[in-house]
Formats: structure tokens, sequence, C-alpha cells
């Protein structure tokens, strides 16, 4: 198969390394502003008769979308077989349901607009609570892979004797995976949020495993507020300072400041957020992710 990947801009490292995985060709383009802002994108490479990997995290998703969409057609224009996107972060998943009469259920028009967009999605860990798979918002093959398999051999290599502590009761199964694989213990707290950085978690009751390091596991580390709650419990009950493990690095404004303030022993992260924390390198699985899906499309 014929392929080409394409970094959107900040995506150079990851698209580099999935290039290599595919042994694809790396695109060359231009992505830049006009000085009134329009965004302006050119293919330096040709992609006629090419399957084409764009990669683009979508985090600050808004500011993202209209380039990739732009580069999308872009590539079909110039007779690319077909496009493909690899966003390490899926935005928008959290927006899941109506919570207040006359909201947008923005997770469902923002799978409909990537469905329009691009012939297959393949992302890690799409924060799934109200929708149970991709399959349910998106019309094109969407694959969700998996970090927590790396996030338990993180911890299992670099965390003495930890005791995971989940945000709340719907992280369950997954941080009930994660503990599996580090061979740790854990717990879920209770959690309400009361505003975007308003956050209330129970106090960690962490029974006979007190004495253990704890490692709060979370997949989205947006405002930090989560965890700092949960920091905060723990610090003033006497637990040893936590290791904070997230796979998305979002650091929405001052978080990351915050958290170190909080009093977090370490902040560690996957790569599908460029982000100085990333720690756990998740380049591998996208790949073999990628593998599947064009195996399962066949070479158009
Ligand atoms: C929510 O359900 C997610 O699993 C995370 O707990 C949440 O996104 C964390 O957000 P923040 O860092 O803003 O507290």
């Amino acid at each position: 198969m014929n392929l080409i990947v394409f970094a959107l801009p900040g995506n150079e490292a990851i698209a580099r390394s999935l290039a290599t995985a595919l042994g694809a060709e790396l695109g060359v383009s231009e992505v830049r502003h006009f000085p009134d802002g329009d965004s302006y994108i050119r293919l330096d490479t040709s992609v006629a008769g090419k399957t084409v990997i764009l990669v683009s995290t979508l985090d600050r998703a808004d500011e993202k979308f209209l380039p990739l969409s732009f580069m999308a057609a872009t590539a079909r224009d110039l007779g690319a077989i077909c496009v493909g996107l690899v966003c390490p972060y899926l935005a928008y998943m959290r927006q899941d349901k109506r919570f207040r009469p006359g909201e947008a259920v923005s997770s469902v028009y923002f799978a409909k607009l990537l469905s329009e967009t691009l012939d297959w999605l393949v992302t890690v860990d799409p924060h799934l609570h109200r929708h149970h798979s991709l399959d349910e918002i998106f019309s094109i093959p969407a694959v969700a892979l998996h970090a927590a398999p790396y996030l338990a051999s993180w911890i299992k290599d670099n965390v003495p004797e930890p005791v995971l502590i989940g945000p709340d009761s719907e992280s369950e199964q997954w941080v009930a995976a994660v503990a599996s694989g580090a061979g740790a213990p854990y717990v879920v707290l209770d959690k309400v949020r009361n505003g975007d950085r308003d956050v209330e978690v129970s106090v960690p009751d962490l029974g006979k495993d007190a004495g253990r390091t704890p490692v709060l596991v979370d997949d989205i580390i947006s405002t930090g507020r989560t965890m700092i709650a949960g920091i905060r419990h723990l610090t003033t009950t006497g637990h040893r300072p936590p290791v904070c493990v997230g796979v998305h690095a979002v650091f929405a404004g001052d978080a990351y400041a915050a958290l170190h303030a909080a009093g977090a022993a370490k902040i560690v992260t996957c790569n599908t957020i460029p982000h100085e924390s990333n720690a756990i390198d998740v380049a591998a699985p996208i790949a073999e992710g990628v593998r599947r899906v064009l195996e399962h499309r066949g070479p158009a």
C-alpha cells in the first residue's frame, strides 16, 4: 500500500514515529495563517494514488479542525485514494449529553463533522462514558486504542509499592485494568463537579494500603482540579505525596503549575498531546491501530 503521513503543526514527532513504524513516506506540507487569520494549506509532496494519513491531536480542536479539514479536502482534490486521521486525543467527548436545557451535544456533532471530513480515524482512550463506543457517534471506521497497559507498565517500573486511586466510579473498570497490569491495589473516589474548576472528591480510604505510594490516575487532566482535590486529601491525611498519571495532557490554563503547587510528587502523561510531562510513548499501539484499520479497509 502506498502510504503517506502528514503532520499538522505540533504533531511532527508522533507523525515521524508512525511513518517509520508503517514504512510510510513522510509528506511535506505548509500550514500557516494569512495576515487576516485565514488558514493557508499546501501539500508539497504528491498524494495522487496514495493512502493519506493525517496526524493531528485534537485538543484545542476549534483552532485545529479547520486546517485539518482543509488538508483532507486538498488531499482528496489532488487524487488521494483515502484520507484517514490519527488524532491521539479526541476532543469534545465529555459533552456527551444535554446536561442543561438548550445545550449542544457537542460529542455527537463533532463526530459528525469528522465523519464527513475523513474516511477513518484512530484515537487513544476517547472519553467514552454515556457513549459506549465510537461507532455510536461516528459513521466512518473509528478505532479506540487503550493506553492502560502502557500506564500500568510505567507505574510498575517507576513507582515503588503503588496504590492506584481513580477519580470516580465511572473510571473503575479502567483503573482496575491499569492496577491489574501494574500488580497494584486500587480504590476509586466519589466525585462531584460543581463547575468547570470546582470539583470535590471523597477522602481516599486506602485502608491497609495507606503506607504505599498513592498514584492518582485519570484519562484526561484538564483543569487539574480533580487531581488537585485528591492531592489535598492525601497530603492533609499524612499520606506520601502522590504521583499523578494521566493519559491526555490537556492542562488548561495554569493546571500544570497548580498540580505541582498542590504537592504532586511527579506528573506523568502519554504523548497523545505534546507536553513536558509526556513520559509514556503510545506511538507503537497507534501504528498497530492504523495497520488494523487499513488491513480491514483494503487499499482503497
Ligand atoms: C472526567 O470524567 C474525566 O475522567 C476527568 O476526571 C476529567 O476530565 C478531569 O478534568 P479536570 O482536570 O478539569 O478536573
